[in-house]
């Protein structure tokens, strides 16, 4: 697994995945590989936004779920979006200036913080981790009453597939959730494969 320094060159604005270029490399990989999984993800996390909703991106990069958020008009408490990288929250800043009750902070997501929050959600992000059930258990149990936990990420796709693909993955610093991982996880979920198992749409719902 790589180390958070080569994560971070990976995003900086000197790497593959080049801060100023993410939007349109995301893009192209929405709709290669998990149009319908953030589909059902985008539809998931607005049905689940009320007036009252304290929403937590995990690493958010450059804003794309807070798009989603802002575009369904539906009002929320506050989004915290969190990311250990400057250059993709300069970006995201740039995107979303001064919102009241929307934050971008630099910060490690594999040290959770103590608050709860109604939305957790993350995408694309928990193949640059390691140990990923303990990081989603620690997320969940910060969940609020009634809360939901939403995270879209990279899982092994079939054979075929996996040949190719995974050399790929290691220059971008990723590897994928493994089975043994997703099913070390403590709580009840729900799990979703998309793409010939290469996307997994993760749901957990606070007790
Ligand atoms: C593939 S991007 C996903 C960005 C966004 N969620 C999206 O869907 O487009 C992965 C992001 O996770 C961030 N990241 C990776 N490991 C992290 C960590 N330990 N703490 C905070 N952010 C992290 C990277 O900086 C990068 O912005």
């Amino acid at each position: 697994m790589a180390y958070k320094q080569d994560i971070k060159d990976v995003y900086s604005k000197f790497g593959l995945f080049n801060a100023r270029w993410y939007d349109q490399a995301r893009a192209l990989w929405t709709n290669l590989a998990s149009r319908k999984a953030e589909a059902n993800f985008t539809k998931l996390l607005i049905a689940n936004i009320k007036p009252s909703s304290e929403i937590l991106d995990l690493g958010c990069g450059t804003g794309i779920n807070l798009e989603r958020i802002l575009n369904s008009k539906k009002r929320f408490r506050s989004y915290t979006g969190v990311d250990f990288s400057d250059d993709m929250l300069k970006i995201a800043r740039k995107k979303f200036p001064k919102i009241e009750n929307v934050a971008l902070i630099r910060r490690d997501i594999t040290k959770p913080s103590a608050k709860k929050y109604d939305i957790i959600i993350s995408t694309w992000v928990m193949s640059h981790l390691e140990e990923q059930s303990k990081i989603i258990d620690s997320y969940a149990r910060r969940l609020n009453k009634k809360g939901i936990l939403l995270f879209v990420f990279l899982t092994k796709p079939v054979w075929y597939i996996d040949f190719w693909f995974h050399p790929i993955l290691r220059l971008f610093a990723c590897e994928p959730v493994s089975e043994d991982e997703i099913q070390k996880i403590r709580f009840r979920k729900d799990i979703n494969k998309y793409s010939l198992g290469i996307t997994t749409l993760l749901m957990i719902r606070g007790k």
